[in-house]
């Protein structure tokens, strides 16, 4: 089997997407029309014209514009359900989401529209061709720890549908210490944590994340190798990275795939994986990030089988599951 089918066939976990990163073009116009919405663009090239960003703020003030058009519980559905099926072409049988609802309450959209819509897909999916998924709700951190109180509040009655917190949006200047008390309910509630950081942060931030926020996965991660100690903790313990490679390509952490340090990252024998982060906005599903980093770093049929194995070791299935998958590798 050539490399590039053993990619396509295989079972696949997912531990770093964003629902709101998978609303694509077509979708956001459609949607727009339907719910009478303004979108600042007059037509599709025109919205991947604006797809061109210099850094994470940059294409932060788009992502939030385009979530503005979902507004009733049948757009969050439509809008899953569309991933969904994505996964199923990619062979992703596994997978770990993240939805932000500050995004949507700011707006006046109620919790329970949001998670009920995202909820109802993915248990259609379980049910229709058996995609297993956790939901992990996360915070703004370029909000305060205050509002983060008041959205918490509103998820403890959907706590049947959420796994686990997250943190996430502008990471420079919003530490993880902004959010320590945050957490730490969140923890004594039962919920397990993971956060963003060191993706255009530095290495301080990932040990905030570690000892502050006692997260069980660092989302990104990229910036880890500046810092020996950190590298030494992270390979230890095995904690998991969760790579987006071309989204660190589109946001510009790094120049061209191949200088990304995934590969380097490997041979530290660093817990990493690769993931879409935002598909809709960075140019791919699952398949398309790991083809493309395959070819950029010539990285072997073992490296690939290792990201593959990470995705399932790192992900909140049970071990029987995991080994389950693992053993269809
Ligand atoms: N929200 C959506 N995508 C994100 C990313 N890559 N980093 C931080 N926040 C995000
Ligand atoms: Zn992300």
């Amino acid at each position: 089997m050539s490399l590039l089918e053993f990619i396509k066939k295989s079972p696949k976990a997912e531990l770093h997407l964003h629902i709101e990163g998978t609303l694509e073009p077509e979708q956001m116009f459609a949607l727009a029309k339907r719910n009478n919405i303004d979108i600042p663009f007059k037509n599709i090239d025109d919205v991947k014209k604006a797809y061109n960003f210099s850094n994470l703020e940059s294409f932060l003030k788009t992502y939030y514009e385009g979530a503005k058009v979902l507004i009733k519980e049948q757009d969050f559905f439509e809008l899953t359900w569309a991933y969904v099926l994505k996964c199923k072409e990619d062979n992703i049988v596994h997978t770990e989401i993240f939805f932000d609802p500050q995004t949507h309450t700011k707006r006046g959209i109620s919790f329970d529209i949001v998670i009920n819509g995202i909820y109802k897909a993915f248990q259609k999916a379980e049910k229709e061709f058996g995609l297993s998924f956790k939901i992990i709700m996360c915070f703004l951190r370029h909000l305060d720890e205050e509002e983060g109180f008041k959205i918490f509040d509103q998820a403890l009655i959907h706590k049947d549908k959420i796994y686990g917190i997250g943190l996430d949006s502008s990471e420079t200047g919003n530490p993880p210490s902004k959010f320590e008390k945050l957490f730490k309910k969140a923890i004594e509630y039962g919920f397990i944590t993971v956060a963003h950081a060191g993706e255009e942060g530095p290495p301080e931030y990932m040990w905030e994340a570690l000892n502050l926020l006692n997260v069980k996965r660092i989302d990104h991660g990229v910036q880890c190798l500046k810092d020996k100690k950190l590298v030494e903790k992270l390979s230890k313990n095995q904690i998991p990275l969760t790579v987006c490679p071309l989204s660190n390509i589109k946001l510009r952490v790094f120049n061209e795939l191949k200088e990304h340090n995934l590969k380097k990252m490997l041979d530290k024998k660093l817990m990493v994986m690769v993931n879409s982060d935002d598909p809709a906005y960075f140019g791919g599903y699952l398949n398309k990030n790991l083809i493309e980093t395959q070819l950029a770093l010539n990285l072997s049929k073992d490296e690939v089988r290792t990201l593959l194995v990470n995705s399932f070791k790192s992900s909140f299935l049970n071990e029987e599951k995991k080994k389950e998958w693992i053993s269809k590798i």
